[in-house]
């Protein structure tokens, strides 16, 4: 068989700590347990255009592992070229990046790691609640220009407790947020998802299902697909209470770009923060590296990592092995992992279908 992996580069740094499972340079801890069964691994990092290693390699691969941190477009066309490709394991947790539509009509498996970066991301996302809330960012820029003027953080700082704080999206990581902002007392804790919380699930957070989202703080953890691509644009961000933080840690395309940046800088929104970008690696202009609220602050955004910490990488290097094991020993998958299968969607995740 003949695997191939497009993951990041992680240059010296990947070499120094070999960790970095989900680089080029570790190759996700499978050389040499795929050499010893007689398989072939071929690892790139270059993944974008007709010449790239990734589009000349797809064509005679049988399984393809990525990762939503550097991910491989696996477009409609690029399945109609791989001929023998029969698994894709997304290395981590959402397959957006991959067609699915495509891949259900070719009859390939999708599976993803589900679970291995949930508590990652849900710590990221409270992390992020906080520094907006509390106007940390401009704060610590302040200190590292040398600067000190309590008065211009003060003014927009504020407390989380007595907010209203609402998720699109209560399942493993939004409803892992929830659990982890109780202690905060927030005036309430919402919900909005089509799949219901259980009963004493919901009761054990205090959370109420809504159909809409009026919140100081909405959290974006639903996965992307064709339902929820520019869920949040100029017509949406109209509806959100004036002067709202918003954190998506999600996907970015979950969100117009220039319609948040806008916003931002009307100060409909006070801030938005999160790690992932409508396209990865984001360009150097793209407007939510700088976009910033009327005070000057209201930016949390960083590069793609709040799933890939080290913790999170061994899990899901672990979990890749064992969906490409059990898929060279022509056992089951493990069904939480199955996206899409046998021509059809398994997961209950990506839309009522
Ligand atoms: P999950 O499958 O446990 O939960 C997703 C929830 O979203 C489900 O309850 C589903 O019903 C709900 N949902 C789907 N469409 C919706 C819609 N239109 N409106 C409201 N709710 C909707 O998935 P999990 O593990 O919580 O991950 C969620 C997403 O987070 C992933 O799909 C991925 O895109 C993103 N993620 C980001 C990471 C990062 O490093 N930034 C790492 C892991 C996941």
């Amino acid at each position: 068989m003949k695997v191939l992996s497009v993951l990041y580069s992680g240059g010296q740094t990947a070499i120094n700590e070999p960790r970095l499972l989900g680089t080029i340079e570790n190759k996700l801890g499978l050389t040499e347990w795929l050499q010893a069964r007689g398989h072939e691994l071929v690892v790139t990092d270059d993944k974008e255009g007709a010449d790239s290693d990734f589009q000349k390699e797809i064509v005679d691969a049988d399984v393809l592992i990525t990762t939503p941190f550097h991910p491989a477009y696996v477009t409609r066309e690029i399945i109609s070229k791989a001929k023998n490709l029969k698994l894709c394991i997304t290395a981590g947790v959402g397959s957006d990046h991959i067609d699915l539509n495509a891949a259900i009509e070719r009859h390939i498996t999708v599976a993803e790691v589900t679970g291995s970066n949930v508590v990652s991301v849900a710590e990221h996302v409270v992390m992020s609640i906080l520094l907006l809330v509390r106007n940390f960012v401009p704060a610590h820029e302040m200190i590292e220009r040398g600067d000190w003027q309590v008065s211009d953080i003060a003014r927009n700082a504020y407390d989380l407790e007595n907010k209203v704080v609402g998720t699109i999206g209560a399942g493993r990581i939004g409803y892992r947020v929830l659990q982890r902002l109780v202690p905060f007392n927030c005036k309430e804790l919402l919900y909005y998802d089509y799949n219901e919380l259980p009963a004493d699930a919901a009761k054990a957070v205090g959370a109420c299902r809504v159909a809409s989202l009026e919140c100081d703080v909405v959290t974006i953890n639903c996965p992307l697909y064709e339902s929820t691509r520019n869920l949040i644009n100029r017509d949406t961000l109209k509806h959100f209470k004036k002067g709202a933080w918003l954190v998506n840690t999600a996907r970015g395309a979950i969100c117009d770009r220039n319609a948040v940046k806008e916003a931002l800088e009307s100060g409909q929104l006070n801030g938005y923060s999160g790690d992932v970008w409508d396209v990865q690696p984001a360009p150097r202009d793209h407007p939510l590296r700088t976009a910033k609220n009327p005070l000057g602050g209201g930016n949390g955004m960083v590069p793609h990592y709040s799933g890939t910490t080290l913790d999170a990488q061994k899990r899901y290097a672990e979990g890749a092995k064992d969906i490409l094991e059990r898929f060279l020993d022509g056992k089951a998958q493990e069904p939480q992992n199955v996206i899409v299968d046998g021509g059809a969607y398994i997961t209950k995740t990506y839309g009522q279908r």
